[in-house]
């Protein structure tokens, strides 16, 4: 059978506990389950799972690896994973479980994959109020990254029947917990900085927010995946080196980032994405390779040229923003 018809609409499972058991497993065995949230239907994989993670973007035929937010079970979890400020914390306590969003810095150490932050030293972290999200989180005792569950470009799926209409093919699972209560995303707030900023509106209102916080909040630019305008770039994971793409011979003392299994010499330090050449693991691995290579302290990273078909497209479109002369 096809992959496309492995898992046709009878994926879709009523939410009771024994599905969110075979749901939770599947997550810790790095497949995708779709699950409910009480905004809208999320396309989950376990979030330190860098080949589950691209299997995301993979699934929702996104063109560029937008950042993911990570959802966890409570605000103990999530700040094992990133650094929460005093307004962060006042956040967190006012509206978790719930729809809002908080952008933290995310701790050097964190186990999450650096795809799921597109390589950006922030982390999205939300608590759900969905029984069955919460059961899913408590089940697998993960922390599961997901997006809305859609395809690229098409709106956020709040039933079930709509994240088959659109990823049947591509997800193991469907818990299928009703319509959802907002049927509108989460906020995001940025909680980096001593001024919170509100990056995507959503379910909660920002005078809200303002109320809790006791001051007004900016809007900050959301990390868009349109072609970087000067002054965006600075959202997007850029490496110190700069970046050479489409080499097929590295300079002396350069740093390569290769990829399949015709390696050019090299006398500079080499990660290889995929020596086999697949591309899924491949993003899995872009960003933690660009930050190793460019920890080794040198000042040219060479890239091979990767093919443009499925993940590819997302790829190199990374590391075109990571290549762009930085203003
Ligand atoms: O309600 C929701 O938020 C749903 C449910 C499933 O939780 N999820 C959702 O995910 O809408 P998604 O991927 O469609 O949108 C995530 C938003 C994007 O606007 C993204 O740019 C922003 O969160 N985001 C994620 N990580 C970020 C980061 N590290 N810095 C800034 N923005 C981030
Ligand atoms: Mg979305």
């Amino acid at each position: 059978m096809e992959p496309q018809e492995r898992h046709q609409d009878t994926k879709i499972r009523p939410a009771d506990a024994a599905t969110v058991a075979k749901a939770a497993e599947l997550l810790r065995q790095g497949q995708l389950v779709a699950f409910p949230t009480e905004t809208v239907y999320g396309l989950g994989a376990d979030a330190t799972n860098g080949a589950a993670v691209a299997s995301i973007f993979a699934a929702k035929g996104r063109p560029q690896f937008n950042p993911l937010i990570v959802h966890v079970k409570d605000l103990e979890t999530a700040r094992s994973l990133g650094a929460f400020s005093s307004k962060a914390l006042k956040l967190a306590a006012a509206f978790w479980p719930g729809p809002l969003t908080l952008v933290v810095n995310r701790h050097p150490q964190s186990a999450i994959s650096h795809l799921v932050s597109a390589g950006l030293d922030t982390l999205a972290l939300r608590v759900p109020d969905h029984p069955v999200a919460r059961a899913l989180l408590e089940a697998s005792k993960l922390a599961i990254a997901a997006p809305s569950a859609n395809r690229s470009g098409r709106v956020s799926s709040t039933r079930a029947e709509h994240v088959a209409q659109d990823l049947a093919g591509s997800v193991a699972l469907i818990l299928d917990g009703g319509p959802t209560a907002h049927g509108l995303e989460s906020t995001v707030v940025d909680v980096t900085g001593d001024q919170v900023l509100m990056l995507r509106p959503g379910a909660v209102p920002l005078e809200t927010l303002e109320a809790v916080v006791g001051e007004k909040i900016g809007r900050g630019a959301p990390v868009s995946s349109a072609p970087h305008s000067p002054g965006q770039l600075e959202s997007h994971y850029a490496p110190v080196a700069s970046l050479r793409l489409d080499v097929t011979a590295p300079g002396k003392g350069e740093a390569l980032l290769a990829f399949g299994p015709d390696v050019p010499p090299a006398s500079g330090p080499v990660i290889n994405l995929s020596p086999r050449g697949d591309l899924i693991e491949a993003a899995a691995n872009l960003f933690a390779a660009l930050r190793a290579l460019d920890q080794t302290g040198v000042s040219s990273i060479a890239v091979m040229p990767i093919p443009a078909n499925g993940l590819g497209d997302a790829i190199n479109d990374r590391l075109r923003r990571a290549a762009a002369p930085r203003p």
